[in-house]
């Protein structure tokens, strides 16, 4: 691969290469979800605490959970166990996670605006696991710090959680974007915060989750929505410390894909598994991860190391970093990953 940045500091880890068009010897991968409930020594240490952000704002566990799929299948990057919804919870939104339910978020409308007040304590525990996290991770291992972007969360924000139609989202967009820009931005702002702090505390690359972004209509409410806000935070990031890296993954963006790999100034894109990836391949030129179905994972090994085969063939000589195109399922057996990781190491 060429050389395309020569001021970069020495000590890379393969992610980072790769993304800055370096030489690896090896495709780096990594999993979204990677630490969860798959893992039995994850279950084990999640059963210690009953709340889910408890468990999340407890270094100790957190960093031992994040580090937990590292120690088994030596992945190249470890992400910082911790979850998109500590924004509300630190912008004093009452948040809970129920047994079998996802998330549930105390609604907001138009008058809560102004009591949405940022309160940077809140996350100080994500900040102490990440130091917690780097100190013990060897040196070539990327770790990755997330947030949500603006757009996911305003959805859960709005919703009071998951939701089909997103229509009380939509609704207030189109009926009043001006409150609607207020809020997307008073995220935006949470958002850049919460990650400067991450790099602050060890973490080498910032994923940005737009979960949701799929949902929004193409032209300019994408642009409003997801490209605008995307572009400030990386500004506002890269502002600060222009050499990060910044990964996005606009989930079921479709072809505006390739507007948010032009235009947000972000350094990779995570491609989902609706994507081909030929097309991919053929359209953007900035760094890939992705793209392989979580649920083909789950389902039928056999399969699923030939989807890695055809994605890897098709990524071959690219900037490219193997994923799957979404977080794994609990429910997929341990033995398909350590093959899936066996086969894209023997990958020449
Ligand atoms: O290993 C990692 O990837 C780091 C940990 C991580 C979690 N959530 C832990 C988690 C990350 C990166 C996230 C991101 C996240 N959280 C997203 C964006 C990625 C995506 O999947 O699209 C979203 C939309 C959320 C919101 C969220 N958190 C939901 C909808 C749920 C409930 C659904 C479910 O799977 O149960 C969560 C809870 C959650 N976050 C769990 C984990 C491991 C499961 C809860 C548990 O273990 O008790």
């Amino acid at each position: 691969m060429r050389l395309e940045n020569s001021n970069l500091k020495p000590e890379l880890t393969s992610l980072e290469k790769v993304i800055n068009g370096l030489a690896v010897d090896r495709v780096p991968i990594w999993l979204m979800r990677q630490a969860g409930r798959y893992l039995e020594e994850y279950r084990k240490v999640r059963s210690t605490t009953n709340s889910f952000l408890e468990f999340c704002y407890n270094p100790e566990k957190a960093s031992e959970v994040t580090l937990q799929p590292i120690k088994r299948f030596d992945f190249d990057a470890s992400i910082i166990f911790s979850d998109i919804l500590v924004i509300p919870d630190a912008l004093g939104v009452d948040v809970s996670f129920q047994v079998g339910e996802g998330p549930v978020l105390k609604k907001i409308t138009p008058e809560y605006l102004d009591k949405l007040t940022y309160n940077e304590k809140t996350l100080y525990p994500v900040y102490e696991a990440m130091k917690i996290v780097r100190d013990k991770l060897s040196p070539e291992k990327t770790l990755i710090g997330f947030t949500g972007s603006p757009w996911t969360l305003a959805t859960y924000m709005i919703e009071g959680g998951g939701s089909k139609d997103f229509i009380n989202t939509k609704n207030w967009s189109y009926a009043d974007p001006e409150s609607f820009r207020k809020l997307i931005y008073i995220l935006a702002d949470s958002i850049s915060k919460h990650a400067i702090a991450q790099i602050e505390a060890g973490a080498n690359i910032i994923q940005l989750f737009d979960s949701w972004a799929g949902v929004v209509a193409s032209g300019d409410e994408f642009n409003k929505w997801v490209i605008e806000p995307t572009k400030y935070i990386v500004s506002k990031i890269k502002s600060k410390y222009p050499n990060i890296l910044i990964t996005g993954f606009p989930r079921g963006a479709g072809v505006s894909y390739l507007d948010y790999a032009n235009k947000t100034g972000v350094d990779a894109i995570s491609v989902d598994y609706n994507m081909p990836i030929e097309w991919i391949a053929k359209n953007v030129d900035i760094a890939i991860q992705g793209n392989l179905d979580p649920v083909l994972l789950k389902n039928n090994k056999e399969q699923a190391l030939l989807q890695a085969g055809k994605i890897l063939d098709t990524m071959k000589g690219r900037k490219f970093i193997f994923n799957l195109g979404h977080g794994i399922l609990p429910e997929t057996p341990i033995e398909n990953v350590y093959a899936l990781v066996e086969s894209v190491r023997k990958f020449k």
